[in-house]
């Protein structure tokens, strides 16, 4: 990979060292022109539906050639939380099993949506993590015949910990379960493929390491499940095209796009088709092979520092996002923010979240920086 080419794409790399991937992605030049694409059309011509409908087709086939899906998967919805939402509601509406399992390391919405479920509320069950990770034992311990879906993320959004997806889904299947994989920790950066790993759905954001900005996020179920599953939250895009403006006879749209409702962010839609495609260009295998080596020597150079790593320190069970324990994280991002290090706090560590514009140099001096910052605080 060129570094130097692609790294001068990101205007922030000149000013600022931008490490917070797992919760903005920075802003490259061409995403910018994209954005800006969507208004010009918007004040030339008065009228883009077409041209931003193209788009969101676009949008669709890049989602799905990123996680090696069909573009018939593929529901373009507004954030993580409103797919994992849709899911859950259409669930609750028709079937027999009643067992819900999530994990005690999803991001807090997966538990908030399940939880609002009032007829699965009861049988809601928890599958508890130790230091932060998941031993398989605990999925063949607590995954069991009743249990009708197993939510799980990816990646930890708190320290990095990378679960091993083709095991989780064997398990899971073993005991008639179905696997609901939040990937927006992964997505980008981490080679998905759904069909080889077995996942039945699958959901990501734009606005992390897919480099877009808030408003698409995209839902994925395989063809055969979605089209046995009738969505309970719906509207005219979600509708098969013969029925789109006949209100009184509603037929869903074949395979994922059942889970479609109304005008989609489309401002947005023009920012994920060129952030995919610059990824796309680029390859995740590529991309996930230079994150591993930032990452291990993130780690190797913050233990040097004193710095106390939480999560795993075997590559093979992480990602690139590196958690330390700091006590006042937001203190700490607050002063590193000041000597433009932009990292993310989340409650008590500070992650260092790097992407194919970031470079060691840039991470030494970061941890240089954090440590400086920790003596003060
Ligand atoms: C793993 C994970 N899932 C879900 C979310 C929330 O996504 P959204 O705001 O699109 O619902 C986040 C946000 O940080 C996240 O890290």
């Amino acid at each position: 990979m060129n570094v130097g080419f692609y790294r001068s794409l990101f205007p922030i790399t000149a000013t600022h060292i931008h490490l917070a991937s797992c919760s903005q992605g920075a802003l490259a030049k061409p995403v910018s022109r994209a954005i800006e694409d969507y208004q010009h059309e918007l004040l030339v011509s008065g009228n883009n539906w077409k041209a931003a409908m193209r788009k969101a087709e676009e949008a669709r086939e890049r989602f799905a050639k990123l996680i090696g899906a069909e573009a018939d998967e593929i529901a373009l919805v507004a954030s993580v939380s409103d797919a994992i939402s849709a899911v859950a509601v259409s669930l609750s509406a028709g079937a027999e099993k009643r067992k819900i399992s999530f994990t005690d390391i999803d991001f807090p919405t997966v538990g908030h949506i399940w939880l609002a479920q009032e007829s699965f509320k009861e049988k809601t069950s928890i599958i508890r993590s130790c230091h932060g990770e998941i031993p398989l034992e605990q999925y063949e311990q607590d995954v069991t015949a009743d249990t009708l879906i197993t939510c799980i993320p990816h990646v930890s959004y708190y320290n990095g910990y990378k679960q091993n997806l083709e095991e989780i889904a064997r398990i899971v299947h073993q005991k008639g379960s179905l696997l609901f994989v939040d990937a927006y920790q992964s997505a980008g950066h981490i080679p998905i493929h759904v069909k080889e790993m077995k996942i039945d759905l699958l959901t990501a954001g734009t606005r992390k390491y897919m480099l877009g900005i808030p408003g698409a996020a995209f839902l994925y179920i395989r063809k055969e499940l979605a089209e046995q599953l009738k969505p309970q939250i719906t509207g005219w895009l979600g509708q098969n095209p013969s029925s789109t403006f006949d209100i009184e006879r509603p037929m869903f749209a074949a395979g994922t796009r059942r889970f479609e409702t109304g005008t989609p962010s489309f401002i947005s839609i023009y920012a994920a088709c060129s952030a995919l495609n610059l990824l796309l260009e680029i390859g995740v295998e590529q991309i996930e092979a230079d994150l591993t080596e930032l990452a291990r020597f993130t780690i190797q150079y913050g233990q040097e520092k004193g710095l106390h790593l939480i999560g795993p320190a075997n590559l093979d069970q992480r990602s690139s996002l590196v958690a330390f324990q700091v006590g006042d994280a937001a203190k700490a991002e607050a002063m590193l923010r000041d000597k433009k290090v932009i990292v993310s706090a989340r409650e008590d560590v500070i992650r260092i979240a790097p992407h194919l514009y970031n470079t060691q140099e840039e991470i030494q001096h970061a941890l240089d920086e954090l440590a400086i910052v920790l003596k003060k605080i």
